[in-house]
């Protein structure tokens, strides 16, 4: 019998790629994970497997495509390509709203600067002068200012005036960025979710060197509330629901015992091993391991829009 193929995209990162294939190989006879190859694709014969990891087509913009293709092929994807590239910071707020998920207050910025062939002309949509103040009353300060599409902590400003915002809205260029309500938190929760319902919920401290990050919030937090967690672990649920995302972090600010969902679209979460407590990366790497095995024996769910009308067809 052939083995079901699971196959993993990824950049630098070693010690998580590695330990999730030889887990599959330990807790399946059925299916086996390796490295993806990826050759020149032919749009019709995209790489054959029944399952992908994606830890980086958001870096390495040409996987994008090829996961695509291999979804239309019958893959299943995690995370889901299609829906992982049309999610901006934004839209999430507004839907995470929407699901009864507290949020900070968000607004959409036009962006700072345009290519040559946009004049004046083409921005007649925008209402000049833009209503900072009435934005600044509404959101008040200290307030964040970041890329709609986020990432990596890049071009991420806290700012405490309108000196200072207008100081980094000047300096985003031609990024679309979002302000936020600033969450001054006194405690900050960031869940490991597998499979939109496996939720691991941690003590993580942004203001730590990254590699301290979980490890020392133990340090710097008291332990999370009983009550509080279970709260968290059902926003975390329902945000990666909403959001079809198998593989996430999601994060919370804590402000007066409220749960503020501010950052839950890390479709390649930082997995790297030397940055986690040990039990964390077993954790991931089991998650991770029995998904990807589910996945593969598993018939394809119609999970893409064009799944009914190819219903049938060879
Ligand atoms: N509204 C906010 N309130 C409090 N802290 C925030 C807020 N927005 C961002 N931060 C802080 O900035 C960090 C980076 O912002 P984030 O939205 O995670 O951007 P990225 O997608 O680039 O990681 C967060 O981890 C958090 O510590
Ligand atoms: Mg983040």
């Amino acid at each position: 019998m052939t083995k079901k193929r699971v196959g993993l995209l990824v950049g630098r990162e070693r010690t998580f790629p590695d330990a999730l294939i030889a887990r599959v190989a330990a807790v399946s006879s059925t299916v086996t994970a390796e490295y993806a190859r990826v050759d020149l694709t032919a749009v019709d014969r995209p790489p054959a497997y029944d399952v992908l990891v994606d830890r980086i087509s958001h870096d390495v913009v040409c996987y994008q495509p090829v996961l695509k293709l291999a979804a239309l092929a019958g893959a299943r994807v995690v995370n889901n390509p299609f829906w992982r590239i049309a999610d901006d910071k934004a839209f999430g707020t507004a839907l995470a709203a929407r699901l009864g998920v507290p949020v900070p207050r968000t607004y959409v910025l036009p962006s700072k600067s345009y290519g040559e062939d946009i004049t004046p002309d083409s921005l007649r949509n925008l209402t000049f002068p833009l209503g900072w103040e009435a934005m600044a009353r509404d959101a008040g300060f200290p307030m964040y200012l970041k890329p709609h599409w986020g990432g990596g902590m890049r071009d991420v400003y806290k700012v405490r005036d309108l000196d200072e915002l207008f100081r980094a809205y000047d300096a985003s260029g031609r990024l679309t960025m979002i302000a936020q309500e600033s969450i001054e938190w006194s405690a900050y929760v960031r869940c490991v979710v597998i499979g939109k319902t496996e939720v691991l919920p941690l003590r993580w401290d942004p203001t730590l060197p990254h590699h301290e990050r979980y490890v020392g919030a133990e340090r710097t937090m008291p332990p999370l509330d009983p009550g509080l967690e279970a709260v968290v672990v059902e926003h975390a649920r329902t945000l990666c629901r909403a959001l079809g995302y198998d593989m996430n972090t999601v994060e919370f600010a804590i402000r007066d015992g409220v749960p503020y969902a501010i950052d839950f679209m890390n479709s390649a979460p930082d997995f790297e091993g030397k940055f986690l407590p040990p039990a964390v990366f077993e954790w991931i790497v089991d998650r991770m391991a029995r998904l990807c095995v589910e996945l593969a024996e598993r018939e394809p769910a119609p999970t893409y829009r064009w799944d009914a009308l190819l219903a049938g067809r060879p």
